[in-house]
C-alpha cells in the first residue's frame, strides 16, 4: 500500500519506519524544515513531498501534527484532492497540553472530516511514539488497543489492518461520532503517562464477553 504522511515527527516517523517494515511504500510532508525532511526520508526508503503530493501519492494518508496546525496542514492538500482515507493520529489537544480543545459533542476526527471533505476519515489514535520507536509495541505479551472509528466500512477495515500491522490491536468501534469518547479516553493514558508518571509504556485493553451470557433481565 503507498502511505502518505502528513506531519513526519516522532508519531509519523514512527508508523512510517514500522509500515515500510512490512513493505509498504511512504511519502513524508509537512516540515518547517524540508531539507531535514529529506534525510529523514531518504535514511527511511521513503519518499519527501509537498501535502498535496502526499495526499495524491498515499492509497492511505496518515495525519500527524500537532492539532494547532491540523487546518494548516489540511489546506495545502491541494484545490482538488482525490478521495482518500486520512487516517487520523491527533489529539486534539489545548495548546498548553491541559487538556482537550473540542469534545464531547463533537469530536477531533469530526472537525478533520469537515476540515477535509475529500477525505474519508477514520481516527485511531496510535500508541504513544515512544513505543512505535522501541523495539517492541507490547506490554508484556499483550498489544495495547487502538480504537478505530470512521463512518466508512472498508476504510475502517483498512485502518485495522495499518494497526494490526503497528503491532497494536484495533478495536473497531464502528461510527465516526465514537470518537468523541475514543478521544477523551487516549487524553486519560496522556494523563496517567505524564501527569501522574506511569510513563509512555501504557496502553488499553478492553475486555469483551459474550452479549448471551449477560443478565437475564438487562441493566
Ligand atoms: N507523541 C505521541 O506519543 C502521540 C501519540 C498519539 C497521538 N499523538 C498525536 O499525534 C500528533 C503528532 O504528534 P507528534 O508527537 O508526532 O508531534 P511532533 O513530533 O511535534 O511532529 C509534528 C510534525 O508536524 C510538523 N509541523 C508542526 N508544525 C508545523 C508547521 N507549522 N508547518 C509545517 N510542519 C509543521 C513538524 O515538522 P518539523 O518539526 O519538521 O518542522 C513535525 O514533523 C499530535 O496531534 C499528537 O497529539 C501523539
Amino acid at each position: 500500500m503507498r502511505i502518505g504522511i502528513i506531519g513526519a515527527g516522532n508519531v509519523g516517523i514512527g508508523i512510517a519506519k514500522r509500515l515500510i517494515a512490512k513493505g509498504h511504500c511512504a511519502m513524508l510532508s509537512f516540515s518547517l524544515d524540508m531539507q531535514r525532511l529529506s534525510t529523514t526520508a531518504a535514511s527511511l526508503r521513503a519518499r519527501v513531498g509537498t501535502v498535496s503530493e502526499a495526499v495524491e501519492f498515499g492509497d492511505v494518508i496518515v495525519l500527524a501534527v500537532p492539532w494547532s496546525v491540523v487546518d494548516e496542514a489540511l489546506s495545502q492538500a491541494g484545490s482538488a484532492p482525490p478521495q482518500r482515507i486520512l487516517w487520523d493520529c491527533t489529539n486534539a489537544l489545548k495548546p498548553d497540553l491541559s487538556g482537550l480543545a473540542i469534545g464531547t459533542d463533537t469530536s477531533g476526527g469530526e472537525e478533520v472530516a469537515r476540515l477535509a471533505p475529500w477525505a474519508t476519515v477514520v481516527k485511531a489514535i496510535p500508541p504513544f511514539a515512544q513505543m512505535l520507536h522501541s523495539s517492541s509495541m507490547r506490554i508484556g505479551d499483550q498489544r495495547t488497543d487502538v480504537f478505530v472509528c470512521g463512518d466508512d466500512d472498508p476504510a475502517r477495515a483498512v485502518v485495522c489492518r495499518l494497526v494490526r500491522e503497528i503491532d497494536a490491536q484495533p478495536v473497531d468501534a464502528g461510527p465516526l461520532s465514537l470518537a468523541r469518547y475514543a478521544e477523551p479516553a487516549a487524553m486519560l493514558l496522556v494523563q496517567l503517562a505524564y501527569s501522574r508518571h506511569w510513563g509512555p509504556r501504557i496502553g488499553m485493553s478492553v475486555l469483551r464477553g459474550d452479549p448471551a451470557e449477560g443478565p437475564r433481565h438487562g441493566v
